[in-house]
């Protein structure tokens, strides 16, 4: 195994050395990829160490991995007093003594075809492309690795001119000349300087779309879409989506774009979503390409957002950058908030935010309960690449927003603006961040700095007293300890909330914004009314679980009289995770009439509001019922949540069926009112298909051969699955017919087959992995295929007999040797053992014990199988 080093947040040093400016000469090939890197050095003035009274080291300590080196020259001279370990090339301090400027060429050799890491330079199908976010800008040459390195880049790319129409990096295109017939040269220079990770480089036959964009000052900024050959016409929603994520942001925040280009690339093999490289975005091509036939709403969705995201990062991210790597959420929290914000804009707020919801309740919540739980930002660290999680994203912007709340929107766009003004051009920490939105509004944020110190989720405990004929409710808050943080203070906590009396009406609380604030472990409010029912944490407005002990009545007229949809949503989830959790406690526990009456009532007022219906007809996932139920038995509650998906529907057909009734099916348009009308009316089919009756499975039938878009398909495809496995598999096979040759789609087919229920799963998943469609080297396909079913495949992961963890334990030991990164995504369901029952835990940790004694292991897998069997 790599040498295990563990990095602490708290050991940050400044660097000793600056690069001020980094010309590359990269002569590409697909064995071995030539760099030539001239590197201007600045000795940093370095404070002097008050403890010790000496001036840090001042070895040169360059990062490199994986690369080959040819020769060094400093200040123009051939140069060997060098030394490498561990992949570190280090020069030491005398050999640079009394230079104040220097410049070293480092020229080294690499081998993209030989890169499964998809880290540093790789090949994508036949285009090149690279990732260097966090550390991976070492895997293509020596340098300071680390974000608090800024340089202006100039980089000459010399390539093989007829398989490489398009070669691409930073900023702009200085010249583009043939030196032969068979090679060119290609030159681009990017004027702002930058850390390393934000460097590019794309090379590869695309087609190309251009558009252009004014900005609010008037210059004309070049756009340019680069997808596969052929795939021009998919390639318009997401142009689309940049320019009004352009316009969004000059709008709400004043922020302009800033190069005369701006270029997004997709790739198909690629480890996340998205990549804000400056000035040439890197994108997943499943968040690129897009056109009805062949992309679903949540697509469109998906592709508007994540473009949002990734152009979002050029004020928050690129001009403003992370001072080090635990500074992760500095950038992510802030533009997962600010992509958040775009996408309830252009969309809808209710449907996005309760999307959110369920990341944090799904995921972050699980993440915080395991063994992996951090806070938003993160002490200690082996591998960065595992630290790119729901907490620091998702939870890190529920931070933000908690900020927004508290200093309102105009008060959080003053401490933007001054965070731009302080810290553009620099590489800054959370606490920065922090500090601009204090200053600018004169109020006293160290309190609410304990968010990004504290890890763990914590849980409102709402009591309802009375004393002297007057009613008050207690609010107790309390966070459990956590694998990394035995210790938890209370934390700021604003709680949006009303009280109702029984009668529908609400009660004047006098709380300004509707928002109590819990800043302490425990405090009251006084409510003037005897008889009501608070309504708690609407818009979740903060990150924490809620406990008060509702009646199923309560949450009825919640769901009927609340002001805010949300709340009426989360009522409704909080209802059906009663009535399941009676299911799962006693399986015969009978739902009486009445209530369901009083469902139907309640739903019924919503009638005429699909986005709001089709919510409150979501039941919630296994996933959030796990996160509400102790050492859960996965299987007990997967049949209690089928069994009472079917009551539901029983008892509820005629109102079920007077719904899709009421739908028409249209020519598909990506509207916000078609979208809502198609998520109804799957909604009440797949729900109409536990009855197993013969006129629905002809409907889903009818509608399988005639949907003209991929939404209609796959939802009819969801709901078959759920019909029957005989219908299911009828349909995949055409399904598959017709798609075979589009991986995007294919994708969707894989996770499909992987989230059947169905005993010779395993058989069919190391079927389907020798599908011509399938690649362990493409994550998408690693991800539809053993992801699904590590996640959603509850029958078949949890099977008694422990061969669906072994399987997928099996799978992550020849993933790891490939593709290190995602065989730690991966490995997650496994990890959180420990929300499930005894049984479960013994075999999960069996597996997780195999894999620690695997030799090799990635210090990928290392540091998160480690820490799960270390308590
Ligand atoms: N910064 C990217 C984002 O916008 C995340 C990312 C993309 C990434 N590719 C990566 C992180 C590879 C680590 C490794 O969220
Ligand atoms: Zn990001």
């Amino acid at each position: 195994m790599s040498q295990i080093i563990v990095k602490k947040r708290l050991d940050y040093q400044a660097p000793s050395y600056l690069i001020n400016e980094v010309d590359l000469v990269i002569e590409l090939d697909p064995t071995e990829t030539i760099i030539t890197s001239t590197l201007q050095f600045e000795t940093a003035s370095i404070p002097i160490d008050t403890d010790q009274h000496k001036p840090a080291a001042r070895d040169l300590i360059l990062d490199g991995e994986n690369i080959k080196l040819i020769s060094i020259t400093l200040n123009g001279n051939a140069f060997t007093h060098y030394h490498i370990e561990d992949g570190k090339l280090t020069i030491a301090q005398a050999e640079l003594a009394n230079l104040t400027h220097f410049t070293l060429v480092v020229k080294n050799s690499i081998d993209p075809s030989n890169n499964a890491t998809l880290e540093g330079l790789y090949l994508s199908n036949a285009a090149y492309c690279t990732q260097c976010e966090a550390e991976g800008f070492r895997k293509i040459t020596y340098f300071l690795d680390r974000p608090d390195v800024l340089s202006i880049y100039t980089v000459t790319i010399i390539a093989d001119k007829s398989a490489f129409p398009h070669v691409l990096s930073n900023g702009n295109l200085l010249e583009e000349y043939d030196l032969s017939d068979e090679k060119k040269l290609v030159k681009w220079h990017d004027p702002f300087k930058k850390p390393c990770y934000l460097f590019a480089l794309v090379a590869g036959d695309f087609d190309k779309l251009s558009d252009s964009f004014t900005t609010m000052s008037g210059r004309k900024v070049k756009l340019e879409l680069f997808v596969d050959k052929g795939k021009k016409s998919q390639g318009h929603h997401a142009l689309a989506s940049l320019k009004k994520a352009m316009k969004w942001d000059e709008d709400v925040y004043g922020l302009e774009y800033d190069l005369d280009i701006f270029m997004v690339v997709a790739v198909d093999f690629f480890n996340m979503g998205a990549m804000e490289n400056k000035g040439l975005n890197v994108f997943n091509s499943k968040f690129v390409l897009a056109d009805p036939s062949i992309a679903t709403d949540n697509d469109f969705f998906n592709i508007e957002s994540i473009i949002g995201h990734e152009y979002f990062h050029n004020w928050t991210g690129n001009r403003v950058t992370c001072r080090d790597w635990f500074q992760l959420s500095l950038k992510e929290g802030l533009t997962v908030f600010r992509d958040q914000q775009f996408s309830a804009d252009m969309f809808s707020y209710l449907a996005t935010r309760i999307s959110q919801v369920k990341v944090m309740r799904e995921n972050q919540f699980a993440e915080d309960a395991s063994p992996m739980s951090h806070p938003i930002r993160p002490d200690e660290v082996i591998q960065m690449n595992n630290f790119y999680t729901v907490t620091v994203y998702n939870k890190g912007a529920e931070v933000i927003r908690m900020l927004h709340t508290l200093l309102t929107t105009d008060g959080f766009r003053r401490g933007m603006d001054l965070y731009f003004e302080r810290h553009d051009g620099q590489a800054v920490t959370c606490d920065d961040f922090v500090n601009a939105m204090q200053d600018a509004n004169e109020v006293n944020l160290d309190h609410f700095k304990l968010w990004y110190s504290q890890s763990g989720t914590p849980r409102v405990k709402v009591q309802k007293t009375s004393e002297n004929g007057a009613d008050k409710l207690t609010f107790t808050q309390r966070t459990l300890p956590t694998t990394d943080q035995a210790d938890k203070q209370a934390v700021y906590l604003p709680i949006k909330m009303e009280c109702l009396h029984r009668s529908g009406s609400k009660i004047d609380l006098k709380l300004s914004n509707d928002t109590f604030v819990l800043d302490s472990a425990s405090a009251t409010l006084a409510v003037s009314s005897q008889d009501f029912v608070p309504v708690l944490l609407s818009d979740f407005s903060s990150p924490v679980m809620l406990d008060y002990p509702y009646s199923l009545d309560d949450l009825l007229l919640i769901m009927t009289h609340a002001s805010s949809d949300y709340s009426k949503w989360d009522a409704s989830q909080a209802f059906y995770s009663a009535l399941i959790r009676q299911l799962y406690d006693d399986k015969d526990t009978e739902v009486s009439a009445q209530i369901w009456r009083k469902l139907e009532t309640a739903l019924q007022q919503a009638h005429d509001n699909f986005e709001l219906l089709n919510e409150m007809l979501t039941i919630p996932s296994i996933e959030t019922l796990t996160q509400g139920i102790e050492q859960t038995e996965p299987l007990k509650l997967s049949v209690a949540r089928s069994h009472f998906l079917n009551y539901l529907q029983q008892n509820l057909h005629g109102f079920l069926k007077g719904i899709v009734a009421n739908i028409e099916q249209q020519k598909y348009e990506y509207t916000k009112m078609q979208v809502n009308e198609r998520r109804l009316r799957s909604a009440v089919l797949q729900l109409l298909s536990y009855s197993k009756s013969v006129d629905v499975k002809d409907q889903l039938a009818q509608q399988f051969a005639t949907a003209d878009n991929m939404t209609d398909k796959l939802n009819t495809l969801k709901a078959a699955q759920i019909y029957s496995v005989e219908l299911f598999e009828k349909l995949m096979v055409d399904f598959e017919q017709e798609y075979a040759d589009n991986a995007v789609v294919m994708d969707k087919w894989f996770a499909l087959h992987a989230t059947t229920n169905s005993s010779d799963i395993l058989a069919k998943l190391t079927l389907l992995a020798s599908h011509r469609q399938f690649n362990i080297k493409n994550p998408n396909k690693v991800r539809s295929l053993v992801g699904s079913f590590a996640v959603y495949n509850t029958e078949g992961f949890h099977a008694l007999d422990g061969s669906g963890y072994q399987f997928l334990t099996d799978y992550l030991i020849e993933l790891d040797v490939l593709n290190p990164q995602i065989a730690a995504r991966l490995v997650t369901p496994l990890i959180q053992y420990k929300k499930f029952a005894k049984m479960h835990q013994d075999l999960m940790t069996m597996q997780l014990k195999r894999l620690l004694s695997r030799p090799n292991l990635s210090k990928d897998l290392y540091e998160k199988v480690s820490k799960s069997l270390a308590h």
